[in-house]
């Protein structure tokens, strides 16, 4: 087994009306936990890595470890480089033998994003590298916005069909109304599903990406705020609008305010409930184990991907 593209792992998806979880990681317990879920889920697994996350780990622990993880788990692992921020990085992550990378060039105005990222696909693509780019902005809908404010942040379909011609770009990500972290809706949970299927009726073969998806699950936040967290009014987007928007196309779910909070939940309860315990392994143990349930739910529950190798 290898650390492979994402292409066939997509088409086989779309086919097959599921999506691939796309999860972080910044250390070994997480890469374990998350692994051994996609091993015992049968899962296919893309592992990502952000610009923050080599800095905290340092590159090459992170690729040595996912290599481990290939090794002992016989599993096909796509080695995703999130939120890429210049060229120099995806050229540097390429260069380390990433099999995608993300360009995120959604900060930049339509033409330099276009770019941006065809720069990127052009070295991506000599290399048999994956790239994923970025078109609109991540922000939530609060309750009273109104349709232009809408258009100015959200993915615009006629754009993004633009986009992909001019970059030709592998995978797209979509704003529609989700964002990153543990605070997401102001009021209720919404997404904009109607422009969701615009875009895969314009796009039927290019992968659609959906970032900030965790859900912020009640029960990891209130276990984080149980022993000693303070965490309030995080608020994520419902599990079956994550579902939904899968069945409109999306073929990569990015998840990791989830992770962090199952950790974190394992971490605080084992570390208040045995205060004379001092090893470290007791608290990294039972937060590995909360990884990798957390990953079970969400390939079994959510992107629907178990069973499909
Ligand atoms: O989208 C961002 C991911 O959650 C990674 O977060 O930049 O803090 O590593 P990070
Ligand atoms: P969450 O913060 O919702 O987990 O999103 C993660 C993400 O989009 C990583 O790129
Ligand atoms: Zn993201």
């Amino acid at each position: 087994m290898a650390l492979v593209t994402s292409t066939e792992m997509f088409k086989k998806a779309h086919a097959g009306g599921y999506a691939i979880g796309a999860f972080n990681v910044n250390n070994m317990e997480i890469i374990q936990g998350i692994v051994e879920a996609a091993k015992e889920e049968q899962s296919p697994l893309i592992l990502q890595v952000s610009a923050g996350a080599r800095k905290y780990a340092n590159p090459i622990y992170l690729k040595k470890l996912v290599e481990a993880a290939v090794e002992d788990s016989n599993l096909d692992i796509v080695l995703h480089l999130d939120h890429g921020e210049d060229f120099e990085i995806c050229k540097k992550c390429i260069d380390d033998g990433f099999t995608s990378v993300m360009i995120d060039g959604s900060r930049y105005p339509f033409e330099e994003n276009i770019e941006l990222t065809k720069k990127v696909v052009e070295y991506a693509h000599a290399r048999g590298v994956v790239v994923e780019a970025e078109l609109g902005k991540l922000a939530g809908i609060e309750d009273d916005v109104n349709v232009n404010a809408k258009d100015a942040t959200f993915t615009d379909p006629d754009e993004a069909v633009e986009f992909v011609k001019r970059t030709g770009v592998d995978s797209l990500a979509i704003a529609i109304g989700t964002s990153h972290g543990a605070y997401k809706f102001k009021g209720d949970p919404r997404l904009d599903f109607e422009r969701l299927e615009k875009i895969t009726k314009l796009l039927p073969n290019t992968p659609l990406v959906l970032h900030g998806a965790s859900t912020v699950l009640s029960e990891f936040v209130d276990l984080c705020n149980k022993y000693g967290g303070d965490i309030p009014g995080a608020k994520g987007v419902p599990e079956n609008m994550i579902s939904q928007a899968v069945k409109l196309g999306v073929c990569k779910v990015n998840i990791d305010t989830d992770l962090r909070l199952a950790m974190t939940a394992a971490v605080r309860k084992s570390i208040i409930e045995n205060p004379t315990e001092f090893d470290p392994r007791k608290y990294l143990g039972p937060a590995r184990e909360a990884i990798k349930d957390m990953v079970k739910h969400k390939i079994r529950n959510v992107v629907g991907s178990s069973n499909t190798l």
